[in-house]
C-alpha cells in the first residue's frame, strides 16, 4: 500500500485488502471532495514527457482540491529538452527545487526506480511507457466497484493489449480481486505472454464480458517496438470496433469502458459512448478522487 513519503511506480505492493480500503477512501473523498487537506504549503510538481489530457488535468485538479500548490511542466512545450537536456537531468533539476512530490509521465527508457532512489522524494507514475499506469487501473476498477461486486467479474480487454500500459496495471489488480480476465483482438495485438483466454472474434468476446474495456490503438508505439503485421485502423474498426449494430452481443447488464482518448470509428463509434451501459465519463470523473487519494496518502494529511 502507499504511505507517506513513498513512491507509486506500480501496484505490486497493493494486497486485496489494500485495494478495497483504498476504494473506501476514494468513496469518502467523492462524498466530500474538499474535506481533506494536505500538509501546509505542499508543492506538487507535474512533469510530463508524453502528451496527456485526463491524467495531467485530474492530478492538477486533485492537488488543488487538497490545498496544494501545483507546478506544471509539459516538457514537450518550451522546456530545455529543446536545447538538448536529457529527461533524466530534467527530473533531477526539478527535484532539486524540492517539491514535496513529482507526478511523472515518461517513456519506457527512463528508469523510474533509479530516479526515485536518486531524487529521494515521492514519484507517482502517471503513465510509464508500456510498463504501467497505476492510477488509471485504480480509477477504472473503482468505477466498476461502485456498481458491482468485483470478484468473479468477467473483464474483457478489447484491442491493442500488446502496447497497453493500462492492461499491465490492471493485471496487477485483477487477479488479487478475483476478476476473470480475457482479451479480444487481432493476433498482432496479443502480447508474447498472455496466459488468459484470447477471442479472435468480437461477438464471442462480447458474449463473455460483464465489462468490456476498449483500448486505444497505440499507433505511436507500433513503430518503436515493432508489430509483426500492423493492422490498419480502418480494418481494425471494421472487425473489432464497437458500434450500435454489434453491441447486441453484450448483455444489457454489462458495462462499456475506455481509458481514453477514444479514436471514434476505430475503437468505437460516438453513439456507443452514449449507450446507457457506458461508464466512460464516470471513469474520467473518478480520476480526480482516485488521484486525490493517492496524493493524500503519499504526502500525508494535515
Ligand atoms: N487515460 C489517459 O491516460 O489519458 P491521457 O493520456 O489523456 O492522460
Amino acid at each position: 500500500m502507499l504511505s507517506s513519503g513513498m513512491s507509486l511506480l506500480d501496484l505490486s505492493s497493493f494486497s486485496n485488502t489494500d485495494i478495497l480500503s483504498f476504494f473506501e477512501k476514494v468513496k469518502e473523498l467523492k462524498a466530500n471532495p474538499g474535506g481533506q487537506r494536505l500538509k501546509k504549503n505542499a508543492i506538487v510538481s507535474l512533469l510530463f514527457f508524453e502528451n496527456s489530457t485526463r491524467t495531467r488535468v485530474s492530478f492538477e485538479m486533485a492537488a488543488y482540491r487538497l490545498g496544494a500548490h501545483v507546478s506544471v511542466l509539459d516538457a514537450n512545450s518550451g522546456s530545455s529538452l529543446a536545447k538538448g537536456e536529457s529527461e533524466w537531468d530534467t527530473v533531477i533539476n526539478v527535484a532539486a527545487m524540492n517539491p514535496e512530490l513529482i507526478v511523472l509521465r515518461a517513456g519506457d527508457h527512463l528508469n523510474l526506480q533509479d530516479l526515485a532512489a536518486k531524487v529521494r522524494l515521492p514519484i507517482i507514475n502517471a503513465g510509464w511507457g508500456q510498463r504501467g499506469h497505476p492510477s488509471q487501473a485504480l480509477l477504472d476498477l473503482f468505477t466498476l466497484w461502485e456498481r458491482r461486486r468485483l470478484s468473479k467479474t468477467r473483464l474483457l480487454f478489447l484491442g491493442d493489449i500488446r502496447h497497453s500500459r493500462v492492461v499491465a496495471s490492471h493485471l496487477e489488480l485483477c487477479l488479487k480481486l478475483g476478476i476473470e480476465v480475457a482479451a479480444c483482438g487481432p493476433e498482432e495485438f496479443r502480447p508474447d505472454i498472455w496466459p488468459h483466454t484470447w477471442f479472435l472474434d468480437l461477438e464471442s468476446g462480447l458474449k463473455f464480458a460483464d465489462v468490456v474495456m476498449a483500448l486505444r490503438v497505440q499507433k505511436e508505439r507500433h513503430s518503436k517496438v515493432g508489430v509483426t503485421v500492423p493492422m490498419d485502423t480502418f480494418s481494425y474498426g471494421e472487425q473489432f470496433g464497437l458500434r450500435t449494430d454489434n453491441m447486441g452481443a453484450l448483455s444489457s447488464a454489462s458495462f462499456i469502458m475506455h481509458p481514453g482518448p477514444i479514436n471514434y470509428g476505430v475503437e468505437m463509434s460516438e453513439a456507443v459512448t452514449h449507450d446507457e451501459r457506458s461508464l466512460i465519463l464516470q471513469q474520467v470523473e473518478n480520476g480526480i478522487y482516485v488521484r486525490q487519494a493517492l496524493l493524500s496518502l503519499a504526502l500525508g494529511e494535515d
